[in-house]
């Protein structure tokens, strides 16, 4: 099922208007169901969702927004990037070429994310934060195993407080909190929370335990 162009919403109060491209072929990606809290569009008949895109948004080529997912203002969508269901992007943002936001995010205002960045669910983005190309975000400390409901209880994504900089190629891990006026140097992996301003870099890898699981 692909909903009509009217199923577009736009921003009546803020007078915004929705322009298509006349090449271009708009498809509101049906949710089925209802979400559950985990973000999950469980089958369920008879139930729709839409995106929410206000006004002077732009979708480059091949981009998707999900349904449940708001796109405020002005934002910038590159070619090929994804925002999730559930996930809402500030104004004035730009999500970069082949980026993904996951499900359950929330992404600030002014906020720049670069080409080929993962930002996982459960994300919270504060406003004015520069994420490098090539970033990756991670929210699960047991790297898929073990019991799968426990796994998703304890699901957390990385919390940047406003103005927080990401070098190219950052790895975050799992429910880490970085401070504002925090720099992470290009390639560093944050594995603890970081709460005091400055400019931080890590790498190499080394040896923590001796066993298999984690
Ligand atoms: C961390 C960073 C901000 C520091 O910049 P800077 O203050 O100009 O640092 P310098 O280049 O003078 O380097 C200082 C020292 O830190 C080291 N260093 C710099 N960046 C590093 C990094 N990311 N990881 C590890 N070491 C780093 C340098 O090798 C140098 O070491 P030395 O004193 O032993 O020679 C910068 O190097 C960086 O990583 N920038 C990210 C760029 C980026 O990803 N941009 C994204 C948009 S394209």
């Amino acid at each position: 099922m692909v909903p009509d162009e009217s199923s577009i919403q736009y921003d009546a109060k803020e007078g915004g208007q929705f322009t298509k491209h006349p090449t271009a072929r708009i498809h509101v990606l049906p949710s089925f169901g209802k979400a559950s809290n985990r973000g999950d569009l469980r089958s369920q008949e008879g139930t729709t969702a839409e995106s929410t895109i206000y006004s002077g948004v732009i979708i480059r080529p091949f981009a998707m927004v999900y349904a449940e997912a708001i796109v405020h203002s002005d934002t910038f969508i590159g070619d090929q990037a994804i925002v999730r269901e559930l996930t809402s992007v500030g104004k004035n943002c730009i999500i970069g070429a082949g980026s993904i936001i996951e499900n359950n995010c929330f992404i600030g205002d002014r906020v720049r994310i670069m080409t080929r960045v993962y930002i996982c669910a459960f994300s919270i983005i504060g406003d004015d934060c520069f994420i490098g190309p090539g970033v990756l975000t991670t929210n699960d400390r047991y790297l898929g195993s073990g019991d799968p409901e426990r796994r998703r209880r304890e699901r957390r994504g990385p919390t940047l407080e406003p103005g927080v900089r990401l070098g190219a190629g950052v790895v975050t891990l799992p429910g880490v909190t970085i401070a504002s006026g925090v720099v992470i140097g290009a390639g560093g992996i944050v594995t603890k929370s970081i709460m005091t301003p400055g400019v931080y870099v890590e790498y190499g890898a080394r040896l923590d335990r001796l066993r298999d699981e984690v």
